[in-house]
């Protein structure tokens, strides 16, 4: 280990000792650090402008461009944490599924995961799929200095929703079909998953990630008993699978609050929260030994400074009893978002905690 690196490894003593990373380990903190899911991305003029005439899928695969996109929002909002420019089906793009992103859709599968011959499809990742992602990381944590970089993966529910389905979806009713109706492919298919979106976490970790995040969006569509039964297994053993870094592992779901208690028993350090449960009762629902990470509704910033800060005052208030919080949104910014909102309400938390 060298004088400037830290007991957790590969990261600069300053990042490890940064706001966020405290945060995450329930430390104390000079002030609440802030950062917002979707940060980069197309709220921003200066994205638009550097993704004109690149598909999202090239634009995730050339190193230079992911490292801009993934700063931008750092040096326009002086948020406390950048996060990686990608998206949750990279990793399945680079094992060689055919899909792509489809502006104003989202992803589309072109032959959707259905039967066990299926399965087949889904190899292992290897570190050299996703060689442009090591080299970006490279190239990010020369530039980011003590802000950390988040790395992320999508959970298994999530892709499968997306693999099962062959696009977005708001019912699930084929991922459902198979998770009711064949049991044992379904638990195949999110264990293939979990390898899978394993091997892409370690991959960013040691490239340089400081922490990272497992992005079950759409878990909320899901009770308690079949989350617990066909669904956390998979995603506690993406959990397992980085806990020997030692960085901060984030679990995060839309609509969960039913499932809190089971998404704290994955196994994450901090656990996000959308804005439908207050934070001073997620606490509870969460359970002990968890930070939290959230929940300001991202519809609020259109409502104006007076009425972001009131609500963002709401928040830090219902966290004020918390071990651990780091404050975001309680899903991702949306592309209408006023950027100087978003500038506005980063001054704000870091002035009303302390800074
Ligand atoms: O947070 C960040 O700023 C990092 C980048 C990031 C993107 N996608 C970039 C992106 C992250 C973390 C994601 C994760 C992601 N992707 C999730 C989980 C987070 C969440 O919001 O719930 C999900 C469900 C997806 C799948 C996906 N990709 C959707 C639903 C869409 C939107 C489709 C649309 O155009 O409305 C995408 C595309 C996407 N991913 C864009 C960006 C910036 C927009 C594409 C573009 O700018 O052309």
């Amino acid at each position: 280990m060298s004088a400037n690196e830290s007991p957790a490894g590969r990261q600069p003593t300053a990042t490890y000792d940064s706001a966020f990373m405290k945060a995450c380990r329930r430390e104390p903190v000079p002030h609440t650090p802030v950062w917002f899911m979707r940060q980069a991305g197309r709220s921003l003029p200066e994205y638009r402008k550097v993704r004109e005439g690149i598909p999202m899928l090239e634009s995730c695969m050339r190193p230079e461009l992911v490292t801009e996109i993934t700063l931008q929002p750092v040096r326009r909002h002086n948020v406390d944490a950048a996060i990686y420019f990608s998206d949750i089906v990279v990793p399945l793009k680079a094992i060689g599924i055919d899909l792509d992103i489809k502006p104003g859709v989202g992803p589309v599968v072109e032959q959707p995961v259905r039967t066990r011959a299926d399965l087949a499809r889904l190899r292992d990742l290897t570190p050299e799929d996703v060689s442009y992602v090591t080299e970006a990381i490279g190239l990010l944590t020369a530039e980011l200095g003590a802000t950390p970089l988040i790395g992320f993966a999508g959970a298994p529910f999530t892709l499968a929703s997306y693999l099962v389905e062959g696009g977005p979806s708001r019912t699930y009713e084929n991922a459902k079909a198979m998770m009711y109706g064949d049991p044992e492919l379904w638990a195949d298919l999110l264990d293939r998953l979990a390898e899978i979106t394993s091997a892409f976490l370690k991959v960013q970790i040691e490239a340089g990630a400081s922490a990272v995040q497992l992005f079950d969006s759409w878990a909320g569509a899901l009770a308690p008993a079949d989350y617990r039964r066909s669904v956390l297994p998979a995603s506690a053993k993406v959990f397992r699978a980085v806990e020997g870094y030692g960085v901060p592992r984030i679990h995060f779901g839309v609509g969960t609050g039913e499932l809190l208690g089971l998404m704290g028993e994955a196994g994450a350090d901090v656990v996000g929260v959308d804005w439908r449960v207050p934070l001073d009762e997620a606490v509870r629902r969460v359970g002990p030994g968890k930070a939290l990470q959230g929940n300001l509704d991202p519809t609020v910033l259109f409502a104006g400074t007076e009425a972001v800060e009131a609500k963002a005052r709401e928040v830090l208030d219902a966290a004020a009893g918390l071990e651990g919080h780091v404050f975001n949104l309680g899903h991702g910014v949306m592309p209408s978002t006023d950027p100087d909102a978003l500038t506005r309400l980063v001054e704000y938390v870091h002035t009303q905690s302390g800074r």
